[in-house]
């Protein structure tokens, strides 16, 4: 059977290494923040070529940790897209920040820079809130406009966190992802491209005050004295158990990634509306996603799919800015097309490093089948 994602085969490659390194915590007993997690910041800082990797709990708190160190706060406004997962407009919001959405691209899903800049000035005319941020996010793997988007954040002195939850390994040229806007964010989530066996996420940034200030976030506010805090922070440590499954995968990674190559290859020979990758843009392919002309035939699809017990999901059924939560915003339904059509209309196909060629032809003949 197709898997959606193969974590067992994975598995199976870093079991025997895993195993002994999950010993050595057994023994050492430093569960959280041991020696794992600063030998895993160190490997993923040089891996995305910046000064500063910080783990902690989540993607999530990966995203809020830098907002908090910049102290964004009610009155201010962060904006975002509103096609991702929830958790990018979430952060914003616990702050008692206002997330502003912005439409993305019809051909790559991330976030579109000429509405963008429309959307900042509109918030600057409207004299209500204080443009602070921008945070892009890297969908499905691939990354935003990075050249586009920090000449704007310049224009506008706003600070740029990028979402790299998806993206951990992709590039555009020769600069990874991690690298790009103020300070970047990822997830290690199990799905996600670099997993762990949990939750957990880290932080990069070239900002040697911003990372002294992350590091602080990260274990309640505090500095040199632990039993003293400095400002107010939250537990988002990082444990050592998940750093060591990180630290495996991390071996194989580039292997997987380049595994991950092929099969967006393979899949595109065949199959014409998937995301857009522009030139010199290198995706993480966290998801395969295709768009259909209708919600009729993208559920007919996932239908057909199903009854051939072939996988998929639908990211994201619900533009964040429609959902129950974000209400109080007053977004209406039109007010984003792009990311509500996208929704209405996209699919994601299994994608992962195991899949076959075999495996890449069934689905596709199961889609071309009427
Ligand atoms: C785009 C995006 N941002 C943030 C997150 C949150 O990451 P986590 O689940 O590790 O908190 C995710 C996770 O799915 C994500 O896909």
């Amino acid at each position: 059977m197709i898997k959606f994602i193969d974590l067992e085969t994975q598995q199976k490659r870093i079991r025997k290494p895993l195993e002994q390194r999950l010993k050595k915590i057994l023994d050492h007993g430093a569960y959280i923040m041991g020696p794992e997690v600063f030998e895993l910041e160190e490997k993923l800082a040089e891996y995305c070529g910046v000064k500063h990797a910080i783990s902690c709990s989540s993607g999530t708190d990966a995203l809020l940790i830098p907002l908090m160190a910049w102290g964004i706060g009610p009155g201010d406004a962060v904006f975002t897209t509103p096609f991702t997962y929830h958790a990018t407009a979430e952060v914003i919001s616990i702050l008692g920040a206002t997330p502003v959405f912005v439409d993305v691209y019809e051909s790559t899903f991330n976030i579109d820079c000429e509405k963008l800049e429309i959307e900042i000035k509109r918030i600057i005319k409207e004299g209500k809130l204080k443009p602070k941020a921008i945070i892009p996010v890297d969908l499905f793997g691939l990354p935003a406009r990075y050249r586009l988007i920090d000449k704007i954040a310049k224009k506008y002195n706003l600070k740029v966190l990028e979402d790299a939850a998806q993206s951990f390994g992709a590039s555009i040229g020769a600069k990874r992802v991690g690298s790009f806007g103020d300070v970047a964010a990822t997830s290690f989530y199990p799905a996600k491209p670099l997993g762990c066996y949990g939750d957990g996420g880290a932080i990069f940034t070239n900002d040697d005050h911003l990372a002294e200030e992350c590091k602080a976030i990260r274990i309640h506010g505090t500095k040199a004295d632990r039993y003293n805090s400095e400002r107010i922070g939250l537990n988002g440590r990082f444990d050592s158990i998940q750093a060591a499954v990180v630290l495996e995968k991390l071996t194989i990674f580039d292997e997987e990634l380049e595994r991950r190559n092929i099969i967006d290859a393979n899949y595109r020979e065949y199959l014409n509306n998937a995301q857009y990758h522009p030139e010199g843009y290198q995706s993480a392919h966290a998801l395969f996603s295709i768009v259909l002309s209708s919600n009729h035939k993208r559920n007919e699809l996932i239908e057909r799919l199903n009854s051939n017990n072939i996988p998929s999901v639908t990211y994201y059924k619900n533009p964040i800015h429609l959902m129950r939560a974000f209400h109080y915003l007053n977004y209406q339904k039109g007010s984003l097309p792009i990311s509500e059509s996208l929704s209405n209309s996209i699919v994601s196909l299994p994608m992962h490093p195991y899949l076959s060629k075999t495996d890449v032809s069934l689905i596709i003949e199961t889609i071309q089948r009427k």
